[in-house]
């Protein structure tokens, strides 16, 4: 596949849409080496992920449903959104939690370090999507108390959660609006 090919066949990809095959830990650093090749301003590097796979992933799925309990009203609470996160969490291969250390001395603003973060994700996300390998980004309300499933470092929070699993079916199409709506041109 070329570039462009990758590039536009790349997907949001749910649980819904895994296999059962499971991703082998090989397969998950060679991503994770690819997501560690993105740019960052005074190579800061801000991009920290923690994996999760067996029963690690079904703790962190137990915790993103019981904090959505604990924190949704009644009157808008509901049991299939609660037992659809821990299906999801269940039905992947890994689930890689995506955070930013904010540099120690702040030497870039915190905007560059989560622009480095997101560069980061889309290596993982395009590696992904060339082994065939389902993922979405994934930020529930839940991922700014993180850090009470697991202690985070100084300046470090979670943006979000990398739900990935090896694709199992084909998904829908994505649609984007025309690229000329979004560019100026000046000669
Ligand atoms: C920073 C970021 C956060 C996202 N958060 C969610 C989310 O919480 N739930 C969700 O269903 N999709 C989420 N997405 C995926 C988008 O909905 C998806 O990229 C968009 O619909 C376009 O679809 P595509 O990725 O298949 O092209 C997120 C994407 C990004 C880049």
């Amino acid at each position: 596949m070329d570039i462009h090919q990758l590039i536009r066949k790349r997907r949001s990809v749910f649980p819904g849409f895994y296999s059962d095959k499971p991703i082998e830990r090989a397969v998950l650093e060679q991503i994770l080496e690819n997501a560690n090749w993105a740019p960052s301003h005074k190579l800061t590097e801000p991009w920290r992920y923690k994996v999760f796979q067996g029963d690690s992933k079904l703790k962190l799925g137990a915790f993103l449903a019981e904090w959505y309990k604990e924190h949704t009203p009644e009157a808008k609470y509901s049991e299939l959104k609660y037992n659809k996160t821990l299906k999801k969490a269940k039905r992947s291969g890994a689930i890689i939690a995506i955070c930013m250390q904010r540099d120690a001395e702040e030497r870039v603003p915190e905007w560059e370090e989560l622009a480095s973060v997101a560069c980061s994700v889309q290596n993982m996300w395009l590696s992904c999507t060339a082994l065939d390998i389902g993922c979405y980004w994934s930020t529930p309300k839940s991922i700014h108390d993180y850090g009470k499933f697991q202690k985070l470092e100084e300046g470090e929070r979670c943006i979000g959660l990398l739900y990935m699993g090896y694709q199992g079916q084909e998904v829908p199409d994505s649609k984007r609006g025309p690229i000329g709506d979004k560019v100026i041109w000046y000669e």
